[in-house]
Protein backbone atom coordinates (compact mmCIF):
# COMPACT_ATOMS: atom_id res chain seq x y z
CA UNK A 1 0.00 0.00 0.00
CA UNK A 2 2.61 2.26 1.09
CA UNK A 3 4.76 1.64 -1.87
CA UNK A 4 2.32 2.18 -4.55
CA UNK A 5 1.48 5.69 -2.64
CA UNK A 6 5.10 6.37 -3.38
CA UNK A 7 5.10 4.90 -6.82
CA UNK A 8 2.39 7.06 -7.56
CA UNK A 9 3.75 10.16 -5.97
CA UNK A 10 6.94 9.52 -7.91
CA UNK A 11 4.97 9.29 -10.96
CA UNK A 12 2.92 12.63 -10.08
CA UNK A 13 6.45 14.21 -9.44
CA UNK A 14 7.98 13.14 -12.76
CA UNK A 15 4.72 14.59 -14.66
CA UNK A 16 4.90 17.72 -12.77
CA UNK A 17 8.61 18.38 -13.39
CA UNK A 18 7.97 17.63 -16.91
CA UNK A 19 5.00 19.93 -17.26
CA UNK A 20 6.94 22.78 -15.69
CA UNK A 21 9.87 22.18 -17.60
CA UNK A 22 7.43 22.25 -20.99
CA UNK A 23 6.35 25.19 -19.71
CA UNK A 24 9.76 27.09 -18.85
CA UNK A 25 10.92 26.03 -22.01
CA UNK A 26 7.40 27.49 -23.87
CA UNK A 27 7.97 30.57 -21.66
CA UNK A 28 11.83 31.34 -22.59
CA UNK A 29 10.77 30.70 -26.82
CA UNK A 30 7.85 32.93 -26.37
CA UNK A 31 10.36 35.21 -24.24
CA UNK A 32 12.43 35.11 -27.22
CA UNK A 33 10.45 35.66 -29.76
CA UNK A 34 8.95 38.75 -28.31
CA UNK A 35 12.42 39.87 -27.65
CA UNK A 36 12.69 39.78 -31.50
CA UNK A 37 9.87 41.30 -31.95
CA UNK A 38 10.60 44.33 -29.76
CA UNK A 39 14.33 44.92 -31.29
CA UNK A 40 12.88 44.95 -34.24
CA UNK A 41 10.50 47.64 -34.02
CA UNK A 42 13.28 49.57 -32.10
CA UNK A 43 15.48 49.37 -34.77
CA UNK A 44 13.26 50.32 -37.62
CA UNK A 45 11.19 52.64 -36.02
CA UNK A 46 13.81 54.30 -33.50
CA UNK A 47 17.02 53.74 -33.64
CA UNK A 48 18.61 56.30 -35.93
CA UNK A 49 22.44 53.72 -36.71
CA UNK A 50 25.13 55.56 -37.10
CA UNK A 51 25.61 59.06 -38.68
CA UNK A 52 26.56 59.68 -41.81
CA UNK A 53 29.35 62.56 -41.02
CA UNK A 54 31.35 59.49 -39.09
CA UNK A 55 31.51 58.90 -42.62
CA UNK A 56 32.22 62.38 -44.26
CA UNK A 57 28.74 63.58 -44.64
CA UNK A 58 29.17 67.10 -45.48
CA UNK A 59 33.26 67.52 -45.34
CA UNK A 60 33.90 67.18 -49.22
CA UNK A 61 33.26 63.47 -48.95
CA UNK A 62 32.48 61.12 -51.96
CA UNK A 63 29.87 58.88 -52.06
CA UNK A 64 30.43 56.00 -55.14
CA UNK A 65 27.29 54.46 -56.16
CA UNK A 66 27.14 51.66 -58.58
CA UNK A 67 23.30 50.96 -60.73
CA UNK A 68 22.69 54.49 -59.96
CA UNK A 69 20.69 54.46 -62.84
CA UNK A 70 18.23 52.05 -61.44
CA UNK A 71 15.31 52.75 -58.88
CA UNK A 72 17.02 51.93 -56.03
CA UNK A 73 20.17 53.18 -57.45
CA UNK A 74 18.56 56.52 -58.70
CA UNK A 75 17.10 57.12 -55.04
CA UNK A 76 20.42 56.43 -53.28
CA UNK A 77 21.72 58.66 -55.47
CA UNK A 78 19.77 62.01 -54.93
CA UNK A 79 19.08 61.30 -50.88
CA UNK A 80 23.12 61.06 -50.82
CA UNK A 81 23.40 64.25 -52.46
CA UNK A 82 20.83 65.80 -50.23
CA UNK A 83 22.58 64.61 -47.17
CA UNK A 84 25.93 66.56 -48.44
CA UNK A 85 28.36 63.87 -50.12
CA UNK A 86 29.47 64.39 -53.09
CA UNK A 87 28.34 61.64 -55.73
CA UNK A 88 30.14 59.24 -58.39
CA UNK A 89 27.82 57.45 -60.18
CA UNK A 90 28.48 54.52 -62.27
CA UNK A 91 26.05 52.47 -64.49
CA UNK A 92 26.41 51.46 -67.86
CA UNK A 93 24.27 54.02 -69.83
CA UNK A 94 25.78 57.39 -70.70
CA UNK A 95 22.33 59.42 -71.29
CA UNK A 96 20.87 57.79 -68.32
CA UNK A 97 23.99 59.01 -66.37
CA UNK A 98 23.52 62.60 -67.54
CA UNK A 99 19.82 63.01 -66.94
CA UNK A 100 20.63 61.48 -63.31
CA UNK A 101 23.51 63.82 -62.63
CA UNK A 102 21.48 67.13 -63.90
CA UNK A 103 18.25 66.02 -61.72
CA UNK A 104 20.79 65.44 -58.88
CA UNK A 105 22.51 68.74 -59.17
CA UNK A 106 18.91 70.54 -60.00
CA UNK A 107 17.67 69.17 -56.48
CA UNK A 108 21.21 69.61 -54.17
CA UNK A 109 23.09 72.66 -56.62
CA UNK A 110 25.81 72.22 -53.85
CA UNK A 111 26.71 68.58 -54.55
CA UNK A 112 29.59 68.08 -56.92
CA UNK A 113 28.68 64.90 -59.37
CA UNK A 114 31.04 62.86 -61.88
CA UNK A 115 29.77 60.09 -64.26
CA UNK A 116 31.54 56.85 -64.67
CA UNK A 117 30.24 54.75 -67.62
CA UNK A 118 30.93 50.84 -67.08
CA UNK A 119 29.14 47.75 -68.26
CA UNK A 120 30.17 45.34 -65.86
CA UNK A 121 28.69 42.38 -67.69
CA UNK A 122 31.55 42.92 -70.43
CA UNK A 123 33.97 45.50 -68.05
CA UNK A 124 37.63 44.74 -68.78
CA UNK A 125 40.67 44.57 -66.56
CA UNK A 126 41.82 48.31 -68.47
CA UNK A 127 38.42 49.72 -67.87
CA UNK A 128 38.79 49.00 -64.10
CA UNK A 129 41.89 50.60 -64.29
CA UNK A 130 40.37 53.66 -65.49
CA UNK A 131 37.81 53.75 -62.39
CA UNK A 132 40.18 53.39 -60.18
CA UNK A 133 42.59 56.70 -61.37
CA UNK A 134 39.30 58.29 -60.91
CA UNK A 135 38.75 57.13 -57.12
CA UNK A 136 42.38 58.04 -56.24
CA UNK A 137 41.64 61.52 -56.83
CA UNK A 138 38.87 61.49 -54.72
CA UNK A 139 38.06 61.58 -50.78
CA UNK A 140 35.74 58.30 -51.36
CA UNK A 141 34.00 57.51 -47.53
CA UNK A 142 30.63 55.25 -48.57
CA UNK A 143 30.42 52.91 -51.49
CA UNK A 144 27.00 51.33 -52.39
CA UNK A 145 27.56 47.85 -54.39
CA UNK A 146 23.91 48.05 -55.73
CA UNK A 147 24.24 47.42 -59.30
CA UNK A 148 22.02 44.25 -59.81
CA UNK A 149 20.40 41.88 -62.53
CA UNK A 150 17.99 38.94 -62.41
CA UNK A 151 16.29 36.42 -64.75
CA UNK A 152 14.46 37.78 -67.00
CA UNK A 153 11.48 35.77 -65.85
CA UNK A 154 11.71 32.99 -63.40
CA UNK A 155 13.48 30.31 -65.04
CA UNK A 156 14.35 26.55 -64.34
CA UNK A 157 18.43 26.34 -64.52
CA UNK A 158 18.61 24.13 -67.45
CA UNK A 159 16.48 26.56 -69.04
CA UNK A 160 18.66 29.76 -68.76
CA UNK A 161 20.98 31.01 -71.40
CA UNK A 162 24.68 30.77 -71.13
CA UNK A 163 24.90 34.80 -71.63
CA UNK A 164 22.01 35.42 -68.46
CA UNK A 165 24.00 33.18 -66.26
CA UNK A 166 27.50 35.09 -66.88
CA UNK A 167 25.66 38.51 -66.72
CA UNK A 168 24.52 37.78 -63.80
CA UNK A 169 27.52 36.49 -61.99
CA UNK A 170 29.58 39.11 -63.36
CA UNK A 171 27.24 42.22 -62.48
CA UNK A 172 25.77 41.20 -58.71
CA UNK A 173 29.67 39.47 -58.10
CA UNK A 174 32.33 40.40 -59.92
CA UNK A 175 31.81 43.98 -59.96
CA UNK A 176 31.42 44.63 -56.05
CA UNK A 177 34.44 42.85 -55.70
CA UNK A 178 36.88 44.62 -58.18
CA UNK A 179 34.93 48.08 -56.94
CA UNK A 180 35.40 47.25 -53.20
CA UNK A 181 39.00 46.43 -53.95
CA UNK A 182 39.72 49.57 -55.64
CA UNK A 183 38.23 51.32 -52.43
CA UNK A 184 38.82 49.58 -49.97
CA UNK A 185 42.97 50.51 -49.48
CA UNK A 186 41.98 54.39 -49.14
CA UNK A 187 39.36 53.63 -46.48
CA UNK A 188 41.95 51.55 -44.77
CA UNK A 189 44.27 54.24 -45.00
CA UNK A 190 41.97 56.77 -42.79
CA UNK A 191 40.61 54.24 -41.12
CA UNK A 192 36.73 54.97 -42.11
CA UNK A 193 34.33 54.27 -44.47
CA UNK A 194 30.96 52.75 -44.96
CA UNK A 195 30.44 49.80 -47.63
CA UNK A 196 27.02 48.79 -47.89
CA UNK A 197 26.53 45.82 -50.21
CA UNK A 198 22.76 45.08 -51.80
CA UNK A 199 21.27 41.83 -51.03
CA UNK A 200 17.85 40.53 -51.34
CA UNK A 201 15.43 38.08 -49.62
CA UNK A 202 16.00 35.67 -52.06
CA UNK A 203 19.53 34.62 -50.30
CA UNK A 204 17.70 34.42 -47.08
CA UNK A 205 14.81 31.65 -48.46
CA UNK A 206 16.51 30.75 -51.39
CA UNK A 207 14.54 31.10 -55.24
CA UNK A 208 13.99 27.96 -57.20
CA UNK A 209 13.66 29.28 -60.75
CA UNK A 210 15.60 32.49 -59.78
CA UNK A 211 18.62 30.16 -58.97
CA UNK A 212 22.11 32.28 -60.53
CA UNK A 213 20.00 35.47 -58.71
CA UNK A 214 19.40 33.99 -55.74
CA UNK A 215 23.00 32.10 -55.51
CA UNK A 216 24.37 35.45 -56.09
CA UNK A 217 23.05 37.29 -53.45
CA UNK A 218 24.73 34.44 -51.07
CA UNK A 219 27.31 35.11 -51.87
CA UNK A 220 26.93 38.64 -51.73
CA UNK A 221 25.66 37.87 -47.70
CA UNK A 222 28.71 35.58 -46.82
CA UNK A 223 31.34 37.62 -48.05
CA UNK A 224 29.90 40.80 -46.27
CA UNK A 225 29.96 39.22 -43.24
CA UNK A 226 33.65 37.66 -43.28
CA UNK A 227 34.68 41.03 -45.03
CA UNK A 228 32.66 42.89 -42.30
CA UNK A 229 34.97 41.00 -39.71
CA UNK A 230 37.93 41.93 -40.89
CA UNK A 231 37.34 45.59 -41.57
CA UNK A 232 35.38 45.78 -38.27
CA UNK A 233 38.78 46.77 -36.52
CA UNK A 234 40.45 48.75 -39.32
CA UNK A 235 37.26 51.55 -38.66
CA UNK A 236 35.16 50.50 -41.78
CA UNK A 237 31.74 49.64 -41.79
CA UNK A 238 30.40 47.01 -43.93
CA UNK A 239 26.61 46.64 -44.16
CA UNK A 240 24.69 43.44 -45.94
CA UNK A 241 21.72 45.23 -47.12
CA UNK A 242 18.72 42.42 -46.76
CA UNK A 243 16.17 43.82 -49.29
CA UNK A 244 12.88 42.40 -49.65
CA UNK A 245 10.83 43.37 -52.54
CA UNK A 246 10.87 47.51 -53.63
CA UNK A 247 9.11 48.95 -56.34
CA UNK A 248 11.14 48.92 -59.76
CA UNK A 249 12.23 47.89 -62.92
CA UNK A 250 13.70 44.85 -61.72
CA UNK A 251 10.68 43.81 -59.11
CA UNK A 252 8.52 44.20 -62.11
CA UNK A 253 5.86 46.10 -59.20
CA UNK A 254 4.62 49.23 -60.24
CA UNK A 255 2.11 49.82 -57.04
CA UNK A 256 3.86 50.46 -53.33
CA UNK A 257 2.25 48.73 -50.33
CA UNK A 258 2.89 48.40 -46.56
CA UNK A 259 5.53 45.47 -47.56
CA UNK A 260 6.69 47.07 -50.94
CA UNK A 261 8.23 50.19 -50.26
CA UNK A 262 8.80 52.90 -53.38
CA UNK A 263 12.33 53.28 -54.07
CA UNK A 264 12.72 56.98 -52.58
CA UNK A 265 11.23 55.64 -49.40
CA UNK A 266 13.32 52.80 -48.77
CA UNK A 267 16.70 54.70 -49.97
CA UNK A 268 15.61 57.33 -46.93
CA UNK A 269 15.51 54.33 -44.78
CA UNK A 270 18.59 52.91 -45.92
CA UNK A 271 20.50 56.31 -45.19
CA UNK A 272 18.55 56.77 -41.80
CA UNK A 273 19.34 53.74 -39.98
CA UNK A 274 23.13 52.68 -41.04
CA UNK A 275 24.39 49.62 -38.83
CA UNK A 276 21.05 48.79 -37.56
CA UNK A 277 19.95 45.28 -37.82
CA UNK A 278 16.02 45.46 -37.78
CA UNK A 279 15.93 42.58 -35.73
CA UNK A 280 18.34 39.94 -38.35
CA UNK A 281 20.58 37.69 -36.33
CA UNK A 282 22.47 37.66 -39.26
CA UNK A 283 25.75 39.42 -38.38
CA UNK A 284 26.90 42.35 -40.68
CA UNK A 285 23.13 42.71 -42.44
CA UNK A 286 20.97 45.65 -42.02
CA UNK A 287 17.26 45.29 -42.42
CA UNK A 288 16.10 48.76 -42.21
CA UNK A 289 12.61 48.91 -43.61
CA UNK A 290 9.86 47.90 -40.90
CA UNK A 291 7.82 45.89 -43.09
CA UNK A 292 10.79 43.70 -44.57
CA UNK A 293 11.76 43.69 -41.07
CA UNK A 294 8.74 41.81 -39.75
CA UNK A 295 8.63 39.26 -43.29
CA UNK A 296 12.73 38.04 -42.22
CA UNK A 297 11.37 37.99 -38.38
CA UNK A 298 8.28 35.64 -39.40
CA UNK A 299 10.90 33.66 -41.47
CA UNK A 300 13.78 33.30 -39.07
CA UNK A 301 10.96 31.90 -36.54
CA UNK A 302 8.15 29.87 -38.23
CA UNK A 303 8.15 26.83 -39.97
CA UNK A 304 11.86 25.43 -41.34
CA UNK A 305 13.83 26.82 -44.21
CA UNK A 306 12.51 24.05 -46.54
CA UNK A 307 8.86 25.03 -46.23
CA UNK A 308 9.99 28.51 -47.23
CA UNK A 309 11.69 27.77 -50.39
CA UNK A 310 8.85 25.23 -50.91
CA UNK A 311 6.25 28.29 -50.52
CA UNK A 312 9.14 30.03 -52.55
CA UNK A 313 8.88 27.35 -55.65
CA UNK A 314 4.96 27.57 -55.98
CA UNK A 315 5.01 31.16 -56.29
CA UNK A 316 8.09 31.37 -59.12
CA UNK A 317 6.28 28.53 -60.82
CA UNK A 318 2.69 30.61 -60.93
CA UNK A 319 5.04 33.52 -61.97
CA UNK A 320 6.72 32.06 -64.83
CA UNK A 321 3.46 30.47 -66.50
CA UNK A 322 2.13 34.11 -66.23
CA UNK A 323 5.08 35.75 -67.71
CA UNK A 324 5.06 33.25 -70.73
CA UNK A 325 1.45 33.43 -71.35
CA UNK A 326 2.24 37.40 -71.37
CA UNK A 327 4.43 36.86 -73.88
CA UNK A 328 2.62 34.79 -75.97
CA UNK A 329 -0.09 37.29 -76.09
CA UNK A 330 2.72 40.00 -76.99
CA UNK A 331 4.23 37.74 -79.82
CA UNK A 332 0.56 37.30 -80.87
CA UNK A 333 -0.22 39.15 -84.45
CA UNK A 334 -2.37 41.93 -83.89
CA UNK A 335 -5.33 41.27 -85.42
CA UNK A 336 -7.52 45.04 -86.24
N1 LIG B 1 13.71 45.90 -56.56
C1 LIG B 1 13.65 44.90 -55.71
O1 LIG B 1 12.56 44.40 -55.40
C2 LIG B 1 14.90 44.36 -55.11
C3 LIG B 1 14.79 43.38 -54.13
C4 LIG B 1 15.94 42.87 -53.56
C5 LIG B 1 17.17 43.33 -53.95
N2 LIG B 1 17.27 44.28 -54.91
C6 LIG B 1 18.60 44.72 -55.34
O2 LIG B 1 18.67 46.12 -55.37
C7 LIG B 1 19.61 46.53 -56.38
C8 LIG B 1 18.98 47.58 -57.27
O3 LIG B 1 17.84 47.01 -57.91
P1 LIG B 1 16.69 47.86 -58.63
O4 LIG B 1 15.42 47.28 -58.20
O5 LIG B 1 16.92 49.30 -58.48
O6 LIG B 1 16.94 47.40 -60.12
P2 LIG B 1 16.97 48.23 -61.49
O7 LIG B 1 16.00 49.35 -61.43
O8 LIG B 1 16.84 47.23 -62.57
O9 LIG B 1 18.45 48.86 -61.49
C9 LIG B 1 19.58 48.06 -61.68
C10 LIG B 1 20.78 48.95 -61.91
O10 LIG B 1 21.90 48.13 -62.27
C11 LIG B 1 22.42 48.60 -63.52
N3 LIG B 1 22.99 47.56 -64.36
C12 LIG B 1 22.35 46.49 -64.91
N4 LIG B 1 23.19 45.82 -65.69
C13 LIG B 1 24.37 46.47 -65.66
C14 LIG B 1 25.62 46.27 -66.29
N5 LIG B 1 25.83 45.26 -67.15
N6 LIG B 1 26.61 47.15 -66.05
C15 LIG B 1 26.43 48.21 -65.23
N7 LIG B 1 25.26 48.46 -64.60
C16 LIG B 1 24.25 47.59 -64.82
C17 LIG B 1 21.22 49.20 -64.23
O11 LIG B 1 21.64 50.03 -65.30
P3 LIG B 1 20.60 50.44 -66.46
O12 LIG B 1 19.84 51.61 -65.88
O13 LIG B 1 21.45 50.81 -67.60
O14 LIG B 1 19.73 49.26 -66.72
C18 LIG B 1 20.59 49.94 -63.07
O15 LIG B 1 21.30 51.12 -62.81
C19 LIG B 1 20.00 45.26 -57.13
O16 LIG B 1 21.25 44.80 -56.66
C20 LIG B 1 18.92 44.28 -56.75
O17 LIG B 1 19.37 42.95 -56.80
C21 LIG B 1 16.16 44.81 -55.52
Amino acid sequence: MFESQLDLLKGNTALALTVALCLGVGALSLARLVLGLCTLLFDTLLNPGISLRKFGAGQGHWAVLTGATGDIGRALALELAKRQFNVLLVARNDAKLQALADEIQAHSPEAEVKQFQLDFAHATSEEYQALKAVLDELTVSVLINNAGISHDIPTPFHLETDKRIHDIVRVNIDSMLNITHLVVPQMISRSSGLIINSGSFSATVPSPLLSVYSGSKSFVSTWSQALGAELQPKGIVVEHLNTYFVVSAMSKIRRPSFFIPTASSYARAVLSRVGVPGGTKMPFTSIPLLSHALLTWVVENFFSRQFWIMYNRSLMIDTRKRALRKREREAAPKSD
